[in-house]
C-alpha cells in the first residue's frame, strides 16, 4: 500500500484539475449505512417503495422510515476521510468534490466546491401549498413519523432526486464541466451502478484523466483505474492528504 500511497500522492500533486467523485462509501465510517453491499439499505428497504417518486407520493412514509436509518440512527458528522478532502481543497488540491450523497457532510468538513447531483435534505417543498421548509423545521416529525405541513399535507418533500427524477440541470453541468477537464479522476466509496452519476467518472477516463479508486469492494469500471485501494476511505484519505501536503504546506 505505501509504494501505491507515494505513486497516487505524486499524481496528485502533479494534476493541474484533480476532482473527486463520492458515493455513500464516503460516509460510511461516519455513520451513515450505504445502500448496496452486504448491510446495504437496498437490502433492509425496498427501494421501490422507499426511493421512487411515484410511491413516495403515494405515500411518504417508507422514504421517511429509510431516511430515519439513513441519518438519524446515529449523530452523524464528517470523518477523517471528509476532512481530508476539505484540507485538500483549502490547500489548492483540489477542483471539487461531485457527490451523489444527500448526507451534507462534505460541507459540514469544510469543502466549499461541493456539487450535490442527488440534492439534498437541506431544503424541503409542501408540494400542495408549496411552503418551503428547512431541515431543523421538519426533523422533529421526521423523528416521530409524521412529516406534515401545516397545511395538513403529508406532501412535504426534499430537493433530493428520487429515482424517476431528473438531476439538477446546473449542478448536473458543472459536474460534467469538472469531469470534461480534470486529468485525475478521485473515485470514493461508490458502486458506480447509478445514473447518470456513474457516467461522469467514465467521461473522465475517456478523456484520458488519470483514475484512482478507493473503494471496499469491486466495481464493474475497475478496469478503468490506475489505481486501487480496497482500504476504507477515512483511512486511506488522510493519508495521501499527509503525503500531499505534508511536503507543501503553503
Ligand atoms: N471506504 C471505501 N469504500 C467503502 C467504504 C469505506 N469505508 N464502505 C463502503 N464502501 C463501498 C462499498 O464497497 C460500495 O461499493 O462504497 C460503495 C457504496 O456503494 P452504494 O451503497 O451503491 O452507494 P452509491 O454508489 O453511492 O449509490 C449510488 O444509489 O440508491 C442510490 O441515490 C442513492 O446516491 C445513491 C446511489
Ligand atoms: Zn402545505
Amino acid at each position: 500500500m505505501e509504494e501505491k500511497l507515494f505513486k497516487v500522492a505524486l499524481a496528485w500533486e502533479k494534476a493541474e484539475k484533480p476532482v473527486v467523485f463520492t458515493g455513500a462509501g464516503m460516509s460510511a465510517e461516519s455513520g451513515v449505512p450505504t445502500f448496496r453491499g452486504q448491510e446495504g439499505l437496498w437490502r433492509k428497504f425496498d427501494v421501490e417503495k422507499a426511493a421512487y417518486l411515484d410511491s413516495f407520493l403515494d405515500d411518504p412514509e417508507p422514504f421517511w422510515e429509510m431516511t430515519r436509518e439513513l441519518l438519524l440512527k446515529k449523530q452523524v458528522k464528517p470523518n477523517a476521510g471528509h476532512f481530508a478532502l476539505a484540507k485538500l481543497e483549502r490547500e489548492g488540491f483540489l477542483q471539487g468534490i461531485i457527490t451523489q450523497n444527500i448526507d451534507g457532510l462534505h460541507q459540514k468538513a469544510g469543502s466549499r466546491r461541493v456539487f450535490e447531483l442527488h440534492g439534498s435534505m437541506e431544503k424541503l417543498d409542501c408540494l400542495d401549498c408549496k411552503k418551503v421548509y428547512d431541515w431543523e423545521g421538519v426533523l422533529k416529525g421526521v423523528e416521530k413519523g409524521e412529516v406534515k405541513c401545516i397545511c395538513g399535507s403529508k406532501k412535504v418533500k426534499p430537493r433530493l432526486v428520487f429515482f424517476g427524477e431528473s438531476l439538477p440541470q446546473k449542478v448536473l453541468e458543472k459536474a460534467s464541466e469538472l469531469v470534461e477537464d480534470c486529468d485525475l479522476m478521485i473515485v470514493i466509496g461508490s458502486s458506480l451502478q447509478v445514473y447518470p452519476a456513474a457516467s461522469l467518472p467514465q467521461i473522465a477516463f475517456h478523456k484520458g484523466a488519470e483514475m484512482v479508486l478507493i473503494n471496499s469492494e469491486k466495481t464493474p469500471f475497475d478496469y478503468y483505474f490506475n489505481w486501487i485501494f480496497r482500504e476504507a476511505a477515512g483511512k486511506v484519505l488522510p493519508e495521501l492528504e499527509e503525503k500531499i501536503l505534508g511536503g507543501n504546506q503553503k
